[in-house]
């Protein structure tokens, strides 16, 4: 056995490949195809700053290439990753219209897994130097290998992921992902372009003392979310809370997942679902926080329990430190 500390993620995936329900052999190289996109968006999100330098989105740079825009690049990067492993057979991204089907009309496809992705989360952030991440979500198909995939192997409720992570391109690099046996994560030494295990079995405080959401859109949130912003900030036990928001929810999860506290992206009077994605986005992000002993609501019910019914479908998402999560729900269905 490797001892925990020095153990890198590809030794990692091996080591822990057994515990893994399904052939897991193809589980290991498709969470290595990810390893590697990673890696890859990771050199290109460093080199942001230098765009005046080496050309803008749309502008041939110094070398005669085209600049893309990160997001843009982000997701071609892991569709190339991933469709060249001979494991996926489908890929939707929140860049793309449709689902892309791979190789799936060729019968003697074996291919089983589906992977959903957000390419680039929090693309916003990306022109002021502030973190960005990715997201991943893995389901095996539902309909029969060798058959071209639908739209129902891409629908499938959040509960049925087999994995689901996310990479964060901060002041260091890490990837954070679920087998479904806790949440494992990895830190990037880029000198030597390995993923080292820094945090073993990352669990959410049962309760904490961060709230973040996104408090410019306080007046047109439902009157239960306005109710329990206002708790957060009464004097009271062990609030007032502290507020942060860095508007990445990767970053926003990931120092909530540590430090304890809740993520809130709610409905409003302007957006009927809020704005986050459930395929891409809230999915992906429940199965971690509650591999972590946290949880995930839309104020009604486990995110991961909602039954999909469009690729692009948005859901409201409180999400965080069991106690948190569960209080706010009691202050929405008042
Ligand atoms: P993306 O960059 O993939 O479109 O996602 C941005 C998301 C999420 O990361 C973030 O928490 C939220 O949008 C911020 O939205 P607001 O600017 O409306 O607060
Ligand atoms: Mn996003
Ligand atoms: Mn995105």
């Amino acid at each position: 056995m490797f001892e925990k500390q020095h153990l890198t993620l590809g030794e990692f995936i091996i080591a822990n490949q057994d515990s893994f329900q399904y052939s897991s052999g193809e589980l290991s190289r498709l969470l290595n195809g990810i390893r590697l996109a990673a890696k890859v968006v990771n050199h290109e999100v460093n080199k942001a700053g230098l765009v005046d330098i080496i050309g803008t989105a749309g502008e041939m740079n110094i070398q005669g290439e085209n600049q893309q825009k990160l997001d843009v690049l982000a997701n071609e990067k892991f569709i190339q990753t991933l469709k060249n492993r001979e494991i996926v057979c489908g890929i939707a991204s929140e860049e793309e219209d449709d689902f892309i089907s791979i190789n799936s009309f060729d019968e003697n496809h074996q291919n089983k897994y589906i992977v959903l992705i957000d390419p680039l989360d929090g693309s916003s952030n990306i022109d002021v130097n502030v973190s960005v991440g990715t997201i991943f979500s893995i389901y095996r198909r539902v309909t029969p290998v060798g058959t071209p995939v639908t739209l129902k192997d891409f629908l499938q409720p959040g509960k049925n992921q087999i994995a689901a992570g996310y990479i964060i391109y901060g002041t260091s690099t890490m990837l954070v992902y679920t087998t479904g046996n806790g949440v494992n994560g990895f830190t990037l030494n880029p000198a030597l372009g390995t993923f080292y295990l820094s945090h073993p079995d990352m669990k959410y405080p049962e309760t904490g003392k961060i709230y973040s959401v996104n408090e410019g859109n306080y007046i047109h949130f439902p009157q239960g979310v306005k109710d329990y912003i206002k708790y957060c900030q009464m004097e009271e036990g062990d609030r007032p809370y502290t507020s942060r928001y860095i508007g990445s929810l990767v970053s926003d999860f990931h120092r909530n997942m540590i430090k304890g506290g809740i993520y809130m992206y709610p409905k409003s009077s302007v957006a009927q679902n809020g704005k986050l994605r459930l395929l891409y986005e809230c999915n992906p992000m429940a199965f971690l926080a509650e591999q972590a002993g946290g949880k995930a609501s839309n104020g009604f019910r486990p995110i991961m329990e909602i039954e999909p019914t469009e690729l692009h479908e948005r859901v409201p998402f409180f999400c965080g430190s069991k106690k948190m999560v569960e209080k706010v729900e009691e202050f929405i269905q008042a």
